[in-house]
């Protein structure tokens, strides 16, 4: 019976080819509405109001904030300018607790602001400020934020465990200031971005054929470079370069092609945000190992899969975490240690046998392939966007997408899935010019390289 729920579930998980085409013309068509105007499409299509990306002549110290994944990091980068690239970096890594995840805005803003100036105190001497100038930050914040300039933007709503009320249409540079503010921390913002569009912006830095970033994390979002003229909602002045950097909050995405289950529903249901993220929830790490959880639930309640009674932990919502899953999911050991124990330590079922763990393997093996094979049809989505899914004029034009995030830098066996399903969609003579490469913390270096190309003594001198 349980290998009956395993077996329905994964035909309903079934990603033919065919199905991931039309996901991704559906991602294409709603990138079009989403450009056209404002609310056109589940698509935000954000303007970052990054018109000019990294050159390798920014120059000076610069710190970054990242907010919204797993964990906040706080950056110092000393950039030296052409040819001598970053020399020097430093960074921290903290955990957000989670109370302050739902707690308030003002919570929220003074401990990332405590930390911030913690590791602003500990700047050495293989730093150096100019004399007389402020301190610049570029802000990375993961989430959804209508920007009105590329300082500015209000929080338009909270995705993944967040869910704080009165940060919601607040300006989220005005809410960090006044938080430095109050700790009497003098900086100054110069760049807000998205971790999509920071990544996008330190993997140019990279390398210059770097045209677009994919984050799959906690969060799964994408940004790319865009025509100004193929952006008509754009009613600002067209921006130097001819081209903007679109943040388009693809986890909102969704789509009748999606193989949506009545798990996914359930999840969704019951999730902070019902209704929204229907692909993020579909593909990215903070889901993943919850999906498993579900149906492994519904194995013990119908098919007595644990014996007699349901584990008690098997109920508790986001237990099974997907750093657990891909653990079982890369368990080679011949009689499946791993699985056993992930079972012991965080579900308290002691005893398993090498059939259960077999199956259990299987498990996670659907939710991943579906997951890496949904997130490849959108990035084929991107690239016809871009126009960049077929071969013109019979010359090949080197194109690459930056990635990062932990699920896709440590679940080894959904990047290999996603890199295979991106090549399977492209065809061979394609797959060849397009890479997707790990832009290892490429956000955060990204934020600083664009806190050097907008800071205020550079618009002063202009
Ligand atoms: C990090 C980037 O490496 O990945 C962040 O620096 C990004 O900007 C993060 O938000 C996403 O991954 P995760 O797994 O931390 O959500
Ligand atoms: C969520 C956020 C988005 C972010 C992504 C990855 O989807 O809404 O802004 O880029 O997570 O962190």
């Amino acid at each position: 019976r349980a290998m009956k729920i395993v077996k329905e579930f994964e035909e309903k998980c079934e990603t033919p080819i065919g199905k991931l085409k039309l996901v991704a013309d559906a991602m294409t068509v709603e990138m079009h509405a989403g450009l056209a105007s404002e609310g056109g499409s589940k698509l935000k299509m954000l303007i970052s109001y990054v018109d000019n990306l990294p050159t390798g002549n920014e120059k000076g110290l610069f710190y970054a904030l990242d907010v919204g994944g797993t964990n906040f990091r706080v950056l110092r980068v000393q950039l030296g300018g052409k040819d001598a690239g970053i020399v020097n970096q430093q960074f921290t890594e903290v955990s957000i607790p989670p109370n302050l995840m739902t707690g308030t805005s003002d919570e929220l803003f003074d401990f990332i602001v405590t930390e911030l100036a913690n590791f602003v105190a500990q700047e050495g001497p293989d730093f150096q400020l100019t004399p007389g100038m402020q301190r610049e930050l570029g802000f990375t914040f993961s989430f959804p934020v209508i920007q009105s300039s590329i300082a500015s933007g209000t929080l338009l709503r909270w995705t993944k465990g967040f869910s704080i009320d009165d940060t919601v249409g607040q300006d989220v540079v005005a809410e960090l200031t006044k938080a430095m503010d109050r700790k009497g921390l003098d900086m100054r913002v110069t760049a807000l971005v998205n971790d999509t569009v920071g990544t996008l912006a330190g993997g140019r830095y990279a390398d210059s054929e770097v045209v677009a970033a994919v984050i799959l994390g906690t969060g799964s979002n994408a940004a790319y470079v865009e025509r100004s003229l193929a952006i008509p909602k754009w009613r600002g002045l067209p921006p130097k370069a001819g081209e903007m950097v679109i943040n388009m909050e693809w986890g909102n995405f969704r789509s009748s092609h999606l193989p949506l289950t009545e798990y996914d529903h359930a999840l969704d249901a019951e999730s902070l945000n019902p209704g929204e993220q229907i692909y993020e929830k579909l593909i990215s790490g903070m889901y993943l190992g919850e999906i498993v959880r579900r149906v492994l639930c519904r194995m013990a309640e119908e098919a007595a899969f644990f014996g007699d009674t349901v584990p008690p932990k098997l109920k508790v919502p986001f237990i099974l975490r997907t750093p657990d899953m891909s653990a079982m999911h890369h368990d080679t050991s011949p009689d499946l240690k791993v699985v056993a124990n992930k079972l012991k330590d965080i579900l308290e079922i002691s005893s398993s046998s090498l059939k259960m763990r077999k199956l259990i393997v299987a498990l996670c093996n659907i939710v991943a392939t579906r997951g890496a094979r949904v997130a490849a049809a959108g990035i084929l989505g991107i690239l016809k966007k871009m126009g960049r899914d077929t071969i013109k004029d019979g010359e090949k034009q080197r194109t690459v997408i930056a990635v990062d995030g932990g699920l896709y830098e440590h679940y080894i066996e959904y990047q290999k899935c996603l890199e295979n399903t991106v090549n399977e969609l492209l065809g061979q003579d394609l797959s060849d010019s397009i890479e997707l490469v790990h832009a290892n913390d490429g956000s955060g270096i990204g934020a600083a390289l664009l806190a050097a190309s907008h800071s205020q003594y550079l618009e002063a001198e202009k």
